[in-house]
């Protein structure tokens, strides 16, 4: 198959990019390299790599004169909230209108594709109380990010209904694993954390630790990626991507403890203004898809060290 991953050179469209290529498929990336890093696909074909900003509309028409896509994943966004608070004129630009005309450049030019993954957040749940968030949980967008995930998200699942597109958005929780970036500003808190323990350097509690999180190990995320992709039913329609395990940030430091087998300092500063106390997915519908997620904390916490001890750049995926 012929794949296509905007956004493909950061975190996540990284891992998917070699679970694909590994399944022996032919993956393009296009990607502007903001957050993202070029080290992550050191796998892929040079060819097989634009480096180009979402926004330019000319190289994807290029792109889809030369290329019919079978799947495509769109990743490529704005991922800093602050980013969004800062600016939200020009994260709109990325994460809204850039979503939007690249759905219309499918619609005309990409006739016999597959699916088309929209990579949402469980952002737009904001702060509202009431867990496990499940799809009749009210939507309550707390930033701009939140509102133009929400905003690509329905606009994904509408272009399905008026024009066919066969579409699916998922709204992931906190994804963690190798290719993380823990020196970026906005990047998880598991990586973070991690990046404390492998330097000894001291980790900062916003809060007391007791604030949870579904902490979805990005193996387990592909899993159920893929489930959707080789499942007509899940066309159209728009999923939590988690584990429904809800875990403290005090639990994962003390996996951590244990996993590295030592201590580092702690410091705690106040609760950050806009940060969720307690997060947890419901995951029901996609389990009836045939979603099972394999990485309970400890093996992914395990899995994430053990990768990043032997500096893996290639081969989390045979
Ligand atoms: N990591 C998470 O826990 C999480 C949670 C919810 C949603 N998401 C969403 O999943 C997607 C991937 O996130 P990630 O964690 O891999 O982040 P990431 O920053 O590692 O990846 C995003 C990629 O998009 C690229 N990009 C950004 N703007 C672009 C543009 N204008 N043109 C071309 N490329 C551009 C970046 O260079 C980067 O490689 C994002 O859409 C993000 O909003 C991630």
């Amino acid at each position: 198959m012929n794949i296509l991953i905007t956004g493909g050179a950061g975190f996540i469209g990284s891992n998917l990019a070699e679970f694909y290529q590994s399944k022996n498929h032919k993956v393009i990336i296009i990607d502007n390299l903001s957050s993202g890093n070029i080290e992550n696909i050191s796998f892929l074909p040079k060819n097989n790599f634009i480096e180009a900003d979402i926004q330019d509309n000319n190289t994807l028409e290029k792109l889809f004169d030369e290329y019919n896509f079978d799947i495509i994943f769109h990743l490529a966004a704005v991922v800093s909230v602050v980013e969004t608070i800062e600016d939200p004129f020009k994260s709109q630009k990325v994460n809204i209108e850039s979503t939007l005309n690249l759905l219309k450049i499918i619609k005309e030019k990409n006739k016999g594709l597959k699916r088309f993954i929209f990579a949402s957040s469980a952002a737009v749940y904001g702060n509202v109380e009431g867990l496990p968030k499940n799809m009749d949980s009210l939507i309550s967008p707390e930033s701009p990010y939140a509102i133009e995930k929400f905003a690509g998200e329905q606009y994904s699942k509408l272009f399905n209904k008026l024009y066919g597109v066969p579409t699916t958005g998922f709204r992931f929780f906190n994804v963690y694993g190798p290719k993380q970036n823990p020196n970026s500003t906005y990047s998880g808190v598991i990586s973070i954390m991690q990046n404390c323990f492998e330097n000894n350097k001291t980790f900062t509690f916003y809060g007391d630790g007791t604030q949870t999180r579904d902490f979805v190990y990005i193996k387990d995320l592909i899993s159920a990626i893929d489930c959707a992709i080789n499942n007509e039913i899940t066309i159209g329609k728009t999923y939590n991507l988690g584990t429904g395990v809800e875990t403290s940030l005090n639990k994962i430091f003390s996996e951590f403890e244990k996993i590295y087998n030592k201590k580092i300092n702690v410091e705690y500063k106040e609760f950050r203004k806009g940060d969720i106390k307690n997060s947890v997915s419901d995951i029901t519908p996609l389990i009836e898809q045939g979603y099972k997620p394999q990485f309970g904390i400890s093996e992914g916490l395990e899995s994430y060290v053990n990768f990043s001890n032997n500096n893996i750049k290639e081969k989390c995926y045979e």
